[in-house]
């Protein structure tokens, strides 16, 4: 194994659309944070870098739909995402963002090299074009039946009903969903990377020389290398991102792909003058900390790129981790079933450390795993509280009960305590092997070990039913559990870095280096403690039943978003007096300074009358003449800004409040009732 001077350590920039989840965190956040400061207390040169990924459609997509700029949206959610990282103790150097000029600057340099070395394809095809709102539309921003199941709302790259990867032009009828308009087919030149070109290289580095990368992480590189590579586009139609950097390109950004893992090198810069040693320098070991989502990002094209560029280094390992799941469900965004991070932290104030440890102990770091809010009460109350608190709590106690504070001196160790010193070298040495493997739970589940050790140690020993007979024997128990409860407040630091401190200060020490651990005299006797204080206390049942109320709650909102509640009954009678009837859109024109309005001639049958809908953010007025639709004839006629309007169009709102129409079959004669 190489040895590596320094350490260059990155983790996914989240996308500041939205605030971060439990999900991030146990993928992410914590298996970084726990490696990183393992690192640091073994004394190693490391940076470790984040930021916001502030680019791409979906942050475009937000800020349409709220009304407000992309940037609004982003400044939002950075400060949010920061905060709360901050707060659970994540200790990046630097969280960056993308929307910052240094990154602007470095995305744009590094494009431009490539271009200039000739290192990408310009191609020019058929995309779809908005003619309406006069711009091209990424994938994101079209809209239209699935070619494969029919499903009505299908995305440019994706149907999410059936799942299957799309391109934009197999859509039938697309939208757009700026305008609504139907796009039209217009030609467009890009750039593209020659993921083929780098077939080879990507075989020989990957395949065979990372054998050792988590089974999931190489798996899914072979799958997509033996499918074969193909050129990818690094640009895209679109104002947000950064512009590409190439004369005729306006209008046109880089890819967020392409921009993204930029900012890791970004941030680097940010952070130190000296970034480029922990780039380009063949003795630093580059290691991505991400979510199985963008493993070929990280393993196939960012390092596609960095070769092409050709003066940076490669990722030495790429530990991603799969998903978790919430309650046995799926965690989602959109329909609000997540556990926030800065509404974890309002309800457990000072109980970080509770929600880093139980997502150490069920992170998905080989396949999906699951988060219940009984589990994380019970690992709380019964393995924090009952075992690592208990032994804390118990040894504080005794010390200032016997001894007023003041560490005893220890007599002659028993082999059982000798045995006690050793066990606790091996648990550290291997806590250290399973963090430079990334295994976190194994590392986790070995930290807990040694705080058992000490809890049993006490409880075999019972100090408190010899202290009158045996007073020399207590000295040396007592001496021998605040080494144990030393030795603990260094090696529960990466995973538990709140209760570290807590714990050093009811020792009394600043602090102790991880290449002490093991020692038995780590705090010498006549050495004074500070009075104990509760390191975990318990969760109660109805702060559970609160947290799952809330689940609960979100997910009956999305259940009513979907079907309206019933409307009182009413009798026949009452319905009888409302006159539907059949008619036919002849004309429909825009009312002038108004957003929602239509003036709409209809013949009606009876007669050709005037009305005026409120359907002009749905429909165009062409698209709607010819349509057969269903009118309530007998309406008090209403003045809607001086026009008379004399009936009313029966639509119906679907669940995001868009009107569609209700249409009679095409050969309904006008004029017909319905009953
Ligand atoms: N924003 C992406 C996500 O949340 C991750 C970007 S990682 C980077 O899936 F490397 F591109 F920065
Ligand atoms: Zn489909």
């Amino acid at each position: 194994m190489k040895n590596f001077k320094r350490y260059m350590v990155t983790s996914a920039l989240p996308y500041t659309n939205g605030p971060v989840h439990i999900g991030h965190l146990a993928g992410v956040y914590i298996p970084s944070d726990i490696y990183v400061r393992y690192l640091r207390l073994k004394g190693k040169d490391v940076l470790w870098v984040c930021g916001s990924d502030e680019h791409g459609v979906p942050i475009t997509l937000k800020a349409k739909k709220e009304g407000i700029s992309p940037q609004d949206v982003v400044d939002k959610y950075h400060k949010i995402i920061k905060k709360s990282f901050s707060e659970l103790g994540i200790s990046f150097d630097i969280y960056h963002r993308t929307s910052d000029k240094l990154h602007h600057k470095t995305a744009s340099d590094f494009f431009e090299k490539l271009y200039k070395d000739g290192k990408f394809i310009e191609k020019t095809t058929e995309q779809y074009f908005d003619t309406e709102a006069n711009q091209f539309l990424a994938d994101r921003y079209i809209t239209g039946t699935c070619p494969h199941c029919g499903n009505g709302e299908a995305y440019g790259d994706q149907c999410e009903n059936c799942g299957t990867a799309l391109s934009a032009l197999e859509l039938i009828n697309p939208k757009s969903t700026i305008s609504g308009s139907k796009p039209v087919k217009k030609e467009t030149k890009h750039w593209y990377l020659a993921l083929d070109k780098n077939e080879a290289f990507l075989k020989e580095w990957i395949l065979e020389g990372h054998k050792e990368w988590k089974s999931n992480v190489y798996g899914q590189c072979k799958s997509w290398i033996d499918k074969g590579l193909l050129p990818r586009a690094v640009s895209r139609d679109l104002g947000w991102g950064v512009p590409v950097p190439v004369e005729g390109a306006e209008g046109k950004v880089l890819y967020v792909w392409f921009d993204a893992p930029i900012g890791y090198i970004s941030a680097t810069k940010a952070l130190t003058p000296d970034w480029e040693k922990y780039w380009k320098d063949e003795n630093t070991k580059l290691v991505h900390f991400i979510g199985k989502d963008n493993i070929v990002f990280h393993c196939i094209i960012f390092p596609t790129m960095l070769k092409e560029e050709g003066s940076y280094i490669l990722p030495e390992n790429v530990p991603a981790n799969a998903f978790l799941n919430l309650e046995g469900a799926k965690i989602s965004t959109s329909k609000n079933h997540a556990v926030w991070l800065h509404e974890y932290l309002e309800d457990f104030e000072d109980a970080q450390d509770v929600l880093r440890y139980t997502l150490t102990a069920n992170a998905p770091e080989t396949k999906d795993n699951n988060f219940t809010w009984k589990d994380f009460q019970d690992r709380n109350n019964n393995e924090l509280v009952a075992i690592f608190g208990n032994f804390i709590n118990r040894t504080a106690v005794l010390i200032q009960k016997y001894y007023e504070g003041k560490i005893p001196e220890a007599g002659e160790f028993t082999q059982e305590d000798k045995i006690v010193f050793e066990k606790i070298s091996t648990y550290a040495e291997n806590i250290g092997k399973s963090i430079e493997n990334y295994r976190f739970r194994e590392a986790l589940a070995s930290m807990m070990n040694i705080a058992r050790l000490g809890n049993k140690y006490l409880a075999d020993n019972e100090p408190w039913k010899i202290v009158k007979t045996n007073p020399e024997r207590v000295k040396t128990i007592m001496y021998v559990s605040t080494q144990i409860a030393a030795n603990l407040s260094i090696i529960c630091e990466p995973f538990l870095p709140f209760t570290a401190q807590k714990l050093r200060k009811i020792l009394n020490i600043e602090k102790f280096d991880i290449n002490m651990t093991g020692n038995d005299n780590l705090i010498s006797s006549s050495h004074i403690i500070n009075k104990s204080t509760l390191l975990f206390r318990k969760i109660e049942d109805k702060e559970i039943e609160f947290q799952m109320e809330k689940l609960e709650k979100a997910k009956k909102k999305n259940e009513m978003k979907i079907v309206e509640p019933v409307k009182n009954n009413i009798s026949f009678d009452d319905f009888q007096k409302t006159d539907i009837r059949t008619a036919t859109i002849l004309e429909a024109v825009k009312v002038k300074k108004t957003k929602k309005l239509l003036q709409l001639k209809v013949d009606t049958g009876i007669d050709i009358r005037t009305i005026v809908s409120g359907i002009s953010e749905f429909y165009k007025p062409e698209e709607i003449i010819g349509k057969k639709v269903l009118i309530v004839i007998n309406i008090e006629p209403v003045k809607l800004r001086g026009i008379m309007s004399e009936g009313m169009i029966l639509m119906a709102k679907n669940p995001e409040g868009k009107l569609l129409f209700v249409q009679a079959e095409k050969d309904t004669e006008n004029g017909s009732q319905v009953m």
